[in-house]
Formats: structure tokens, C-alpha cells, sequence
């Protein structure tokens, strides 16, 4: 049981592309580390150099010679149409897959010869589905820290919308949730998720937002929670909604995996391009 619950971190970083424990377990990635640079800092800074990625059986690239440089702390949001590239775009940078051509360096070196293991200790991803374990809210939080404050996971609380949450629950934080526990609902289970991710104080945090809708209160929560985070560390999202996008320091428009419009919200606005149409169309809505 233990084994399984060390691999819900991994688990959690496998966005829509792993889908079982097998595939983690023989992902390449976990033994390649050996004899890459370790990173012991890092301060969130990101090139993508003439990025290309092909599936192994798909002729098309997925993402096509994408340049983009991302300063620390920068808020970052992908849209466009499904099948655009977006979630692979995020695959890449938690390292599932090595760009087919070009390089990603993280503040300045090269992705490929870093430990990805390290690496990882800098990234908080929180998925489309956050998957919950059976045991406390608490728990489902700080799994695999160690020597969190209770003032620290109180901020966390606060930071992450759940304080409102967890005072309706019968045992607080306290509260079994997950499968044999108290349901609740998509937006608190993504609160809990972004809270895994806050109490880890990453410096990077990764996001592929739920396209499911979520209701009004828990939609402005999590994009006040993005806010809070203001830019102590850089943030990639795939955005479906309105209200985040409005709050990116930069979105990029993605097609047919290229980026075809860059720019801050009211920028692509005034473009009278692809975001404009997106918006007329009712995206994000
Ligand atoms: N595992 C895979 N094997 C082969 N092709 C894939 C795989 N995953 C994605 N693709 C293809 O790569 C392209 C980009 O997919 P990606 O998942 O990045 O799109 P997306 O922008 O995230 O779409 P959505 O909004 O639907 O999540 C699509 O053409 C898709 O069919
Ligand atoms: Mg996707």
C-alpha cells in the first residue's frame, strides 16, 4: 500500500498521457538519470529552442518548431483548438518525451541533460482529473512531505480556497475523503490538488485546466489562488476559461501545433485574429 501511495506523486504529473502505473514504472526516464547534471536550484527561466515533437505513430508533429522563451515567474496560457498541441506541449515540459527536434533549456541548460528526477522536485503539476486517495483531506495534502508547519498548511488552506471547504466538512482537514470518504465535488477536488502543489513551493507549476465547468465560487477561487501566487514561480496553463486567461501575463494561441498569435490578453484582442474568433465563439465562457 505504501509503494502505491509513493507513486501518487508521479501519478499526479502524468497529465492526460499516462494511464496506468506499468507505464510509470517502465517510463525510461526513471533509470536514464544516470550520470546527468543534478539540479539542486533553480530559478524558473525557460527557452524552447525550434521544438518539435512526433508521437512515435503519428506522421503529423504535434508541435511544430515552437520558440518561446519564458521569463522566472511568468504566467503563461496555451489555447486553442483540441488536438492543437497544448497538453503535449506540457508533457515536455515535465520531460514524458524528449522534443523530437530542438531543446528546452530550463535557465539555460539543456532539459535533455538534466536529472529529470531533480528536476522534478521544482515542478508542481496539477492535472485535468486530480485523483484523490482514501484518507483525510490532510493527507491527500501532504503526502510525501515531511516537516510541514501547521501554520504553513493553514496558509496553504487559505491560499487555495479550501478554508471554506473544510469548515463545512464533519472532521475538518481531518475528514476522510477520496474513495471511501466524503465526495466532493470537481473545483474542491482541485483545490486540494492545487494545494498538493502549493505546500511543495515550486517553482514551477504546471496546470491543464479541467474543461468540465466549474461552478462560479470555485472558478474564482482558483483564479484568485493563481493570483496569490503572483509570480514567486512560473506558470504554464492550458486555459479553457475566461477568467484565467484575462489574468496570463501571455497567451499563446496553438493550431495544428504552432503558435500563431502571442500576446497579453487585450493585445490578441485588438489582433481581430484566431483569439478574437475563440472569444466570439464563446470560448472560455
Ligand atoms: N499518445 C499519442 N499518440 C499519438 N498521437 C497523439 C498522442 N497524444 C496526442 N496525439 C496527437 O497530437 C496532437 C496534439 O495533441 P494534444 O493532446 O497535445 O492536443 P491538445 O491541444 O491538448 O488538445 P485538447 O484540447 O483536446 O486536450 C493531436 O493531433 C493528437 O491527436
Ligand atoms: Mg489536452
Amino acid at each position: 500500500m505504501n509503494q502505491l501511495l509513493n507513486l501518487i506523486p508521479i501519478l499526479t504529473k502524468g497529465l492526460e498521457s499516462v494511464t496506468s502505473i506499468g507505464e510509470i514504472l517502465t517510463a525510461d526516464d526513471i533509470e536514464e538519470d544516470n550520470g546527468k547534471r543534478i539540479l539542486t536550484s533553480m530559478n524558473g527561466d525557460y527557452d524552447f529552442k525550434d521544438v518539435t515533437y512526433r508521437y512515435p505513430d503519428n506522421t503529423d508533429p504535434a508541435v511544430l518548431n515552437l520558440n518561446l522563451h519564458v521569463n522566472a515567474g511568468e504566467t503563461v496560457a496555451f489555447v486553442g483548438e483540441s488536438g492543437a498541441g497544448k497538453s503535449t506541449i506540457l508533457n515536455l515540459l515535465v520531460g514524458f518525451g524528449q522534443p523530437s527536434e530542438g531543446e528546452i533549456y530550463i535557465d539555460g541548460q539543456p532539459l535533455s541533460e538534466i536529472s529529470l528526477r531533480s528536476y522534478r522536485k521544482f515542478l508542481a503539476v496539477v492535472p485535468q482529473n486530480t485523483i484523490l486517495f482514501s484518507g483525510s483531506v490532510r493527507e491527500n495534502i501532504l503526502y510525501g512531505t515531511t516537516g510541514v508547519t501547521e501554520e504553513k498548511f493553514k496558509d496553504v488552506l487559505k491560499k487555495s480556497g479550501l478554508e471554506s471547504v473544510i469548515k463545512n466538512l464533519p472532521n475538518g482537514a481531518d475528514t476522510m475523503v477520496g474513495e471511501h470518504g466524503d465526495k466532493l465535488s470537481g473545483g474542491q477536488k482541485q483545490r486540494i490538488s492545487i494545494a498538493r502543489a502549493l505546500i511543495r513551493d515550486p517553482k514551477v507549476l504546471i496546470l491543464d485546466e479541467a474543461t468540465s465547468a466549474l461552478d462560479a465560487v470555485s472558478e474564482k477561487e482558483v483564479s484568485e489562488t493563481l493570483d496569490s501566487l503572483g509570480n514567486s514561480c512560473t506558470t504554464f496553463i492550458v486555459a479553457h476559461r475566461l477568467s484565467t486567461v484575462r489574468r496570463a501575463d501571455r497567451i499563446i494561441v496553438m493550431k495544428e501545433g504552432k503558435m500563431i498569435e502571442t500576446g497579453t490578453f487585450d493585445e490578441l484582442l485588438k489582433r481581430n485574429g484566431a483569439f478574437q474568433e475563440m472569444i466570439m465563439a464563446g470560448a472560455g465562457d
